[in-house]
């Protein structure tokens, strides 16, 4: 017998179909499954996707808002002075505590996968520590993927090499890098070209905040693209961030897209966190700060779009909700294009799993079953209401539901259901 059958759901691509779940796996999928299960679900035509993937994520300093004080400016600078005061305060006990709420957070929007950077510039590496115990002891419902990010400098903190090499000796997946934050742009190149050696030489993925400025100078991304070649590792790099491209010159980037295309270097965007942060030095015109995805989903570089911060020193709103990122995308990207709307979807799911190298991820049999049925009926309809997170499913078994939002009306004593969702028209 199956473990879980769940009933007429429409996946992102249109399609109708019953999905039977065995042994934590997808058994079958297909238009009906006449079958036996222990446990079955009638999603009543809503939408199924396999579940939201967060590409960039701080686990370390998320949750901490108001610890031990707020970012009244709301600048990324004085985020930056405060996660330094926090620092010295931070507990394993409460990194953990703090990890383990976001997490549940996240699992009840469906998030079942995160790649949080964690800050190895702390003699301790306390939050080293803690989130590889949140990383197993979150396992079965999350796939958690940690960077090992040198916040204050690979270079720039004298002590930041020897510790990032321990955080990668306890268990770090990732590896991570800040070059723009170092002294001088030579530094920042040559913390790319030790970094990207580490990465060779350990056998490990690459991800680097790159150029999250807004200075059109800024332009390590050609580095890593370069080091990414040289080393072989196309596929396996990733670059966060890529704000600065947002104002570099267009003949710059007609040449540099082509080169980062061929490195397989793949671009991770946070938008919530970049239209924030980006063009504060502007008066107007402001500068938007989102690197260009329009540009590269039109050649092909592979996009994910990560939340980036909740509740944190460097951003105080938030509820991890990776359906927000996207829509906030789809705004200041100007992907309002049905396709580029859908390209957004998928660059908080599937784009995002090659990324982040997930194994079984998707909804064919075969993949781990995990999924979640949303309360749209499809992808664009899932990003214009930020629905209800009906069923989330990991491995097979259902972990998390929430109600149907539907609003109740009395008008002149004429009584109306509403609930937002309008199928005919999408
Ligand atoms: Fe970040």
């Amino acid at each position: 017998m199956l473990d879980l059958i769940l009933r007429d759901a429409v996946t992102p691509d249109g399609a109708r179909v019953d999905i039977a779940c065995k042994d934590g796996r997808i058994a079958e999928i297909a238009a009906k499954i006449d079958a036996e299960a222990g446990e079955v679900i009638e999603a009543g035509g809503y939408l199924v996707t396999p579940p939201f993937v967060d590409s960039h994520f701080h686990m370390d300093a998320t949750l901490s808002f108001g610890l031990p004080r707020v970012n009244e400016s709301g600048t990324l600078l004085e985020g930056i002075a405060l996660w330094g005061e926090l620092k010295p305060q931070l507990t394993i006990e409460a990194l953990k505590e703090r990890a383990h709420e976001l997490c549940r957070w996240a699992i009840a929007k469906g998030t079942l996968a995160i790649r949080s950077h964690v800050d190895i510039c702390d003699k301790r590496l306390l939050a080293v520590d803690a989130l590889i115990e949140v990383r197993k002891e979150i396992k079965p419902y999350i796939n958690l993927q940690l960077v090992a990010f040198p916040q204050d400098g690979y270079l720039r903190d004298p002590n930041a090499a020897e510790q990032l090499s321990r955080a990668l000796d306890k268990g770090v997946d990732v590896v991570g890098g800040i070059p723009h934050f170092e002294r001088t742009m030579e530094e920042g190149a040559q913390s790319v070209r030790a970094l990207m050696a580490i990465a060779g030489e350990r056998g490990l993925l690459v991800d680097m905040h790159c150029d999250e400025t807004d200075d059109p100078n800024s332009r390590h991304i050609e580095t890593l693209n370069a080091e990414t070649v040289r080393h072989g590792m196309q596929g396996r790099v990733a670059g966060s961030h890529l704000t600065s491209m947002h104002s570099m010159d267009n003949y710059y980037v007609s040449k540099l897209l082509p080169l980062m295309k061929k490195a397989g270097v793949a671009a991770i965007a946070n938008p919530l966190i970049n239209i924030t942060i980006q063009g504060r030095h502007d008066t107007y015109p402001k500068r938007r700060g989102l690197t260009r995805i329009k540009e590269m989903l039109g050649m092909g570089i592979p996009l994910a779009l990560g939340h980036d911060c909740v509740m944190d020193p460097w951003y105080s709103l938030g509820s991890h909700d990776m359906l927000e990122v996207a829509h906030m995308a789809v705004h200041v990207g100007q992907m309002t294009g049905m396709d580029e709307m859908r390209a957004m979807f998928d660059a908080v799911t599937t784009g995002a799993a090659a990324i982040l190298h997930l194994d079984g991820y998707g909804l064919d049999a075969g993949c781990q079953a995990d999924f979640l049925v949303l309360q749209a009926h499809s992808p664009v309809e899932a990003i214009r209401l930020r629905p209800a997170r009906l069923y989330v499913i990991r491995r097979g078994k259902l972990i998390a539901t929430t109600p149907p939002v539907a609003s109740q009306l009395d008008l002149d004593g004429k009584q109306h259901s509403v609930d937002f969702t309008r199928t005919a028209r999408q």
